[in-house]
């Protein structure tokens, strides 16, 4: 008992102690140190990493970014400072007072009073170098260190900005999240790119499954979406998604992030459609608006005239274009496709993307797509004798497929033999089940967030815009493993690469002619060496 009374005793006395006499200073990050309306000589601390150093006569300038904004904090030390250790790319603390800056070139300027270098950096050793603006492909080599760039930077702080941005667009529209499951055992899109789980060896029981089923990774939420647009008129995710799709395209990868929204009561395309174009054009908005240097890095370096474009995107109103014509449009079309068009067969990349310049580089949905070559969800248009689905592609410039949804079959017995076709009855009994109860027309979409941030920013490979690629072969990955592991194994896996590709890529080659086939084994060879 007296214990405690001393220990309550002792608690008082320290929640009453007086302040110590020097207040500590202040942490600000770089962004808010950059945006301080005080001047007057405030003391501030702020961490960071070091992205120059200039030292001249009397002082010794040195810029410091710690990711909150493209811009670096200027900080100005006395020359007489030992400045061997602060190197590019070391993190450091300093303190000092916030002042105005007597130059042009930023507002304010830390004084520093204390450098505290945290952590040492050999810029010799290091592969990002002082003032050399790496191309995104060497970048690529270092997923570890590609992040310390402006670019990576920008793009970086853009995709958080854009995930805020589309979770507020669904919160104002009245939409509720839905944290859809990771692992599941249906494969929605029906297209069988399924990355199968299963428990590691030590736990793994021969001849039994973990879940009793075979269970996936999601390749989207959709279904689940609708399991829960019969309790709520309006939901939505946004999570990873993946698909073990055997794609090199600068447009696939193996886990990306899906944004999804299902909404119930919904008797048209029109009505998705809509919410498709206001999602694309607010989030972009609200990008512009709140990093405006961000985009203008990646609009001025990266993709020049992409500002252009997307104000173009921004200004015009969709536009809107069944299958049938599309496939009529580029039947007519004078260029030489390496798939022929034709109504019934999916639409190619070289297809969407001559659509896309053939309405005037403003994106385009394609509605209405042939039974036969979409999943047993979507619609049935009663249609004919070209059989049609209410399904909705949108397809934007520089990317193509950026949105896939549509109008989902409502009715039982449309549903019911749509399953009974495919096999699928037993599986699908639940989803069947959802038609028994209340059932309501309602339909949705899912856009590839990836592809969203190619097409706003005009970055050309999808690997670009997501902190670390999945994807299958990570080439510029096994480059740095090859660095490690020397010249003899580097030349095995060449050979056994190259093996490989003209195994499976011959037949597409041969069909393609020499001048295409040259082209592609460049290509290949220049995305291997990173
Ligand atoms: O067109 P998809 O396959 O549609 C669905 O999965 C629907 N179940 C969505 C829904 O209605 N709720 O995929 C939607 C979008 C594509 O338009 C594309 O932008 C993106 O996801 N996508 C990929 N992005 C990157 N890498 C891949 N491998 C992708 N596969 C699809
Ligand atoms: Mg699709």
């Amino acid at each position: 008992m007296l214990g405690v009374r001393c220990l309550l005793r002792s608690v008082r006395f320290c929640s009453s102690a007086p302040f110590p006499r020097h207040k500590p200073s202040a942490k600000l990050s770089v962004r808010d140190a950059l945006g301080a309306q005080n001047t007057s000589g405030e003391r501030i601390k702020v961490q960071g990493w070091i992205r120059s150093v200039r030292s001249q006569k009397e002082v010794l300038f040195l810029h410091v970014n710690d990711g909150s904004s493209l811009e670096s904090l200027q900080i100005v030390a006395d020359s007489s400072l030992d400045s061997r250790e602060l190197t590019f790319g070391s993190s450091v603390e300093i303190q000092g007072q916030l002042v105005k800056s007597p130059s042009k070139r930023q507002n304010v300027e830390l004084k520093a009073e204390k450098i505290k270098i945290i952590g040492n950096c050999d810029a010799k050793a290091f592969p990002i170098k002082y003032k050399e603006r790496h191309p995104l492909e060497y970048l690529r080599q270092y997923p570890h260190f590609r992040c310390r760039t402006n670019v990576l930077g920008s793009i970086l702080r853009i995709r958080s900005e854009a995930t805020a941005a589309i979770h507020s667009f669904f919160k104002d529209s009245g939409f509720i999240h839905i944290h859809t499951p990771i692992i599941t055992s249906n494969d929605s899109e029906g297209a069988g790119e399924l990355f199968q789980l299963e428990p590691s060896g030590k736990l793994k029981v021969p001849e039994e499954n973990f879940f009793n089923v075979p269970a996936f990774l999601t390749v989207s939420g959709q279904l689940h979406l609708e399991v829960m647009s019969g309790a709520f008129t309006q939901v939505f995710t946004f999570g990873p998604t993946f698909r073990a799709e055997n794609s090199q395209s600068r447009r696939h990868l193996a886990e990306f992030y899906m944004v999804e929204a299902e909404i119930s009561f919904v008797n048209s395309l029109q009505d998705l459609m809509q919410v498709i174009e206001e999602l694309f054009k607010a989030t972009a908005m609200m990008v512009l608006s709140n990093c405006p240097e961000d985009v203008e890095l990646c609009h001025k370096f990266i993709a020049p005239g992409q500002k252009d474009r997307l104000e173009h995107m921004l200004k015009n109103n969709f536009l809107i274009i069944s299958y049938t014509e599309a496939v009529e449009i580029l039947k007519q079309a004078s260029q030489n496709f390496t798939f022929t068009p034709e109504w019934g067969v999916n639409l190619q990349t070289e297809h969407e993307k001559y659509l896309v310049k053939h309405c005037g580089n403003i994106p385009v949905f394609i509605i209405n797509y042939p039974l036969a070559i979409k999943p047993f969800y979507m619609r049935d248009n009663e249609d004919g004798p070209q059989h049609t689905v209410a399904a909705v592609d949108l397809l934007v410039p520089g990317v193509g497929e950026l949105f896939g949804g549509g109008l989902r079959e409502e009715r039982y017995h449309f549903l019911e033999e749509r399953l009974a076709r495919s096999g699928l009855t037993e599986v699908y009994q639940w989803y069947l089940d959802l038609r028994r109860f209340g059932s309501v027309p309602h339909g949705g979409f899912g856009m590839g967030f990836e592809r969203y941030l190619q097409c706003i920013l005009g970055v050309d490979n999808i690997k670009d815009v997501i902190p670390f690629p999945r994807k299958r072969k990570n080439n510029s990955f096994q480059l740095l493993l090859l660095v490690d592991t020397g010249p003899w194994r580097c030349l095995q896996v060449i050979g056994l690469h190259l093996l490989s590709f003209f195994g499976f890529q011959l037949l597409l080659l041969v069909d393609t002619g020499p001048w295409r086939c040259l082209q592609v084994i460049g290509l290949h060879l220049l995305s291997f060496f990173g």
